[in-house]
């Protein structure tokens, strides 16, 4: 369990898959500049028995146990290396509260207390401002535009890339107790 000061961030197990589910399969939960995802739970379970150290999914969940959201971690395979992305969703009504500024937070502290990664990137549709602001108030540099490169909803559509790196992160805000 990965503790903040409003949020914690705890793995995500099995019995959370049918949450997750049902979280996933609302086209509001993830908003309107994301993909339109439908999946079973037999899938959601696969993905989920696949998963590998270098992936992460936590539930984030407010400090009197009720469950809010996600973020999780993955790795982009490159030929010269690998890339650390980062992705986040709330549900509607524990949206605009802090809570999700907070769990990037927590991520940027545990993945750079344990992962060698000089930086951290995550994409975002340009009209997403709710979410260039969280990236923002975390440390998160606009890098610029990657151009038609999601097919979301039946149009191509633009991502603006974000970073940080390890020497802007500098040193954990949240996680201070780590032992
Ligand atoms: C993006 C998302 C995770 C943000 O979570 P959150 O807990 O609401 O974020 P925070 O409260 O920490 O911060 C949001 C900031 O955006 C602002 N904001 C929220 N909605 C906004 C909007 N429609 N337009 C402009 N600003 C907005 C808030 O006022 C806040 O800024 P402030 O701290 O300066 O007041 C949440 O909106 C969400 O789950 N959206 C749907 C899924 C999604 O888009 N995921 C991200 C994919 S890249």
């Amino acid at each position: 369990m990965l503790e903040g000061k409003t949020v914690n961030l705890r793995l995500m197990e099995k019995e959370d898959l049918a949450l997750f589910a049902e979280w996933l399969n609302k086209p509001e939960f993830f908003g309107e500049y994301n993909p339109l995802r439908q999946m079973s739970r037999m899938e959601i379970e696969k993905d989920f028995d696949k998963s590998t150290l270098e992936q992460g999914q936590f539930i984030v969940e407010k400090k009197d146990g009720s469950k809010i959201g996600y973020i999780c971690h993955f790795v982009l395979v490159h030929p010269c290396g690998k890339l650390l992305e980062i992705g986040y969703s709330l549900v509607p009504n524990e949206r605009g509260k802090g809570y999700c500024t907070e769990a990037v937070n927590i991520m940027l502290d545990y993945l750079f207390l344990s992962k060698d990664t000089m930086r951290i990137q995550a994409q975002t549709d340009p009209r997403n401002v709710a979410s260039q602001k969280v990236l923002e108030k975390a440390g998160f540099k606009k890098e610029g535009t990657l151009r038609k490169n999601l097919f979301e909803r039946g149009e191509w559509r633009d991502a603006y890339i974000y970073s940080i790196l390890r020497e802007e992160w500098k040193e954990p805000k949240i996680l201070t107790k780590t032992t």
